[in-house]
């Protein structure tokens, strides 16, 4: 589905996929979990979903002769780090635009996690007061502006790298890597849950299933809190994937599965209920997952399965996105565990 489509490598290869036996056994095991492990998939900077998007926009940056990078997110943002990772590893330059989206104080939030690792491989980190949107921030437009005032040569890279006109093809790859797999495995999986908020990971994913009809089987778990955005979002990056792709399935508005009940209290900011999902599965199956994004979505799961959504002997896949360096602004949150 790929093959048209230049892409850099900045990731291991397929990424490994695991049983939770412990978390599958205390749920009932009334079906089986397993996680894919997206979290582990490169050695730049502690890897994350945002690199297999990366793969298919850094050779139209490199084709455009850009000098630098500019993107933008929250103060601790995954997506940030691992763009700033990337520029360090092609020779360019990077501007990241990081603005207060969370309402969380912590007394090192800006100085610890992704902000950290981002500062460390050489971003130029400009902090901006801008509440929470995943669509297009005038605080980016203007970064981009700033870099060619300079006389430099900008590659703007959306929130996320979602709406860029690539966004979506590395996450179509995951649907194939996973065809791929299940062919190894015996089986197909019935379920995928995946946490969802800038849209492109989701819209990626449910056009690689769309090939064989499976496109409602991806579960998005909304972390955004703005799902009605949310949706649309990635409504949109599905279609226009679709189409770039060549798709032979019409995308419609059906097949965004998003889940809305596991976002709150909002943005960035986890319930207790999310707190108790990252401890159960950090302590059952020591995979950390964090308090923006899979604890989320990993909250999401425990409790479909206890609500029973997923009919009994059903086989969940877990993608695990990646964020774990984020967990460290939140020390004080888990500071007894
Ligand atoms: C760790 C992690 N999980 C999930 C997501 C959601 O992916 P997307 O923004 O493509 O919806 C992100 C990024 O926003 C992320 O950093």
């Amino acid at each position: 589905m790929l093959t048209k489509f230049e892409r850099y490598p900045l990731t291991f290869g397929p990424t490994p996929i695991e049983k939770l036996e412990r978390l599958g056994k205390l749920l009932g095991d009334k079906v089986e979990i397993y996680a894919k492990r997206e979290d582990c998939n490169s050695g730049l900077a502690f890897g994350g979903n945002k690199l297999r998007k990366l793969e298919y926009i850094v050779p139209d940056a490199i084709a455009l002769d850009a000098d630098t990078l500019v993107t933008v997110g929250g103060v601790q943002s995954n997506h940030t780090r691992m763009v700033a990772a990337v520029a360090a590893k092609i020779g360019m330059n990077c501007l990241l635009v990081q603005e207060s989206w969370v309402p969380h104080e912590d007394v090192v939030y800006d100085r610890v996690g992704n902000i950290l690792l981002s500062r460390l491989m050489g971003a130029e980190v400009n902090m901006v007061d801008e509440y929470f949107d995943i669509g297009i921030s005038r605080s980016w437009e203007k970064a981009v502006y700033e870099v060619k005032a300079r006389g430099g040569r900008p590659y703007p890279i959306p929130a996320g790298a979602s709406v860029h006109p690539n966004g979506g093809l590395g996450y179509v790859g995951f649907a194939e890597e996973v065809r791929a797999q299940e062919k190894q495995l015996g089986f197909v999986f019935d379920y995928i849950v995946a946490c969802t908020v800038t849209g492109s990971t989701h819209a990626g994913m449910l056009v690689g299933f769309a090939k064989d009809g499976r496109q409602r089987t991806v579960v998005g778990i909304d972390a955004s809190a703005t799902p009605a955005q949310t949706r649309a979002q990635v409504l949109g990056i599905a279609q226009h994937t679709a189409a770039l792709i060549e798709l032979e399935t019409e995308i419609v508005e059906d097949d965004v599965v998003l889940l809305e009940d596991y976002a709150g209290p909002c943005y960035g900011v986890p319930s207790e209920e999310t707190k108790e999902a990252i401890r159960l599965c950090a302590r059952l199956e020591g995979m950390i997952t964090d308090p923006v994004y899979e604890g989320k979505s990993m909250q999401g799961m425990i409790d479909l399965i206890q609500k029973g959504f997923f009919p009994e002997g059903s086989r969940v896949l877990f993608a695990h996105l990646g964020g774990g360096p984020a967990i460290n602004g939140y020390g004080y949150m888990f500071r007894n565990g």
